[in-house]
């Protein structure tokens, strides 16, 4: 099929590639022309693996072409996927700017166009699309949703570090239909795509992808609480929720323990959902615990290394500044709350990460960045182990006698007990 993306983001482009490697023809459109080049010279905007190669072969096999004109990319498609940002606002509530404006430009570009279908990517809540899309499609192309153009809000369900193969192997598609031949047209797009299709309602599906997020997100606050128990029993909580979570009605999948969930999703979403539910007149009293208890919990961090040490003048070595490994990606990262608290309380930093170092340094110049973990731990009266780089695993006794002292915390179950010795866990 023939397939346009509007915005080329993080979802966007995943989408687009994703795809492109299943055999569509796809037209990334995008209004900085900038991210447009880049794109065409096969060069991704940000750091996810796979995304890179299968970019380069797309973009080769001219299955996928970036363009800045939204009309050419409407004109010569079927179908186009809106992937624009939903950031939230600072009472948590969604900002819709975005979706509205690029449904105004949508709406134009239908005009010159037969039958075309409009899916929605970006994570919207329910009622945007029935109450923001729909009626500004139509206010600005002059058309009828269901006659004259097809509406549909398809949820990404993509994690960052795994976007590709999440996109070609999904646990589930979801089809939120204004009617049934918008529906049929999408559901033909995933039709060789080895998974349950669902088809619901738009809010519906909506719906489905807050849901999808504020339960993972619940299942890891859950399982910090209880890690914060154990941690007091000298229980492992790794061991205990291996136990859990072969329960089949549980699932293994999100129950490690740690310094909290960060990123652009879960703390975002659930806010927004929590929003929501207030303005129904709901009290969301679990959604609310799960963010509580995930903001409280990065500083536990700073509690368990004050009862090593008195962190004042202190130098701590930071490994791992990405909200999770695979990704630059450092928005509403743990590492954040935890390298201000050190800075408040008077320590100096000394910071390592694989790939999100430059992001960091963006928001935090006063701290001092090395060129692996080694170097960041020479001198250092403490570490931190924040994000489970793969490359963490491999650290020994010789690399953590590199320090002053040696107090080390893992925020992340990453290090060896094989290898080293005399470190503690958050929650083990
Ligand atoms: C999340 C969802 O997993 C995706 O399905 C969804 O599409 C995406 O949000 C989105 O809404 O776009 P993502 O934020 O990329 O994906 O990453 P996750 O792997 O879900 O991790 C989120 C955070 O939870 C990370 O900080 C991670 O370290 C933390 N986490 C995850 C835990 O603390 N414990 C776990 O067991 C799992």
């Amino acid at each position: 099929m023939k397939i346009s993306i509007m915005g080329t983001g993080y979802v966007g482009l995943s989408t687009g590639v994703g795809f492109a490697k299943k055999g569509n023809s796809v037209l990334c459109f995008d209004i900085v022309r900038e991210i447009v080049d880049k794109i065409n010279r096969r060069e991704p905007t940000f750091y996810e693996p796979m995304i890179e190669d299968a970019l380069k072969e797309v973009v080769s096999k001219g299955l996928l072409k970036a363009t800045a004109y939204l009309n050419y990319a409407v004109l010569n498609s079927d179908i186009t996927f809106v992937c624009v940002p939903t950031p939230s606002q600072k009472d948590g509530s969604l900002d819709v700017s975005y979706i509205e404006k690029a449904s105004v430009s949508l709406g134009k570009a239908l005009k010159g166009k037969d039958y075309h279908v409009v899916a929605v990517k970006s994570t919207v809540l329910p009622e945007t699309t029935g109450n923001v899309v729909l009626p500004t499609l139509e206010k600005h192309s002059g058309k009828k949703c269901g006659r004259d153009f097809g509406l549909c809000m398809n949820p990404e369900f993509l994690r960052e570090g795994s976007a590709l193969t999440d996109f070609l192997k999904p646990h589930r598609v979801i089809i939120g239909e204004f009617d049934k031949k918008s529906g049929d047209i999408l559901e033909r797009l995933y039709k060789d795509f080895d998974c349950p299709v669902l088809r619901t309602d738009i809010k519906t599906a909506e719906m489905i992808k807050y849901v999808s997020n504020a339960f993972l997100a619940t299942k890891i606050s859950f399982s910090n609480e209880i890690g914060n128990v154990c941690k007091r029993m000298g229980v492992d909580v790794y061991e205990v929720m291996r136990g859990v979570g072969l329960d089949r009605r549980i699932s293994p999948d999100f129950l490690d323990a740690g310094i909290g969930f960060g990123g652009s999703c879960f703390p975002k979403d659930v806010d927004a959902i929590i929003s929501k539910a207030k303005t129904l007149g709901e009290s969301p009293i679990i959604m609310e615990s799960v963010i509580e208890l995930n903001r409280n919990q990065p500083l536990r961090m700073i509690d368990l290394l004050k009862k090593r040490i008195n962190i004042k003048d202190k130098r701590v070595c930071i490994l791992g500044l990405a909200f999770k490994p695979g990704t630059d990606d450092v928005r509403e990262a743990p590492s954040a709350v935890i390298v201000d608290r050190l800075l408040k309380e008077g320590a100096a930093v000394n910071a390592y990460d694989p790939k999100a170092m430059e992001k960091f340094r963006d928001r935090y110049p006063q701290i001092t960045y090395f060129n692996s973990a080694r170097e960041a731990l020479k001198n250092a009266d403490a570490c931190l182990i924040l994000t489970e780089w793969d490359e963490f695993r491999n650290l020994s006794e010789n690399d953590f006698n590199l320090m002053n002292k040696k107090v080390v915390i893992e925020g992340r179950k990453i290090l060896d007990r094989e290898k080293v010795q005399g470190f503690e866990g958050i929650c083990w």
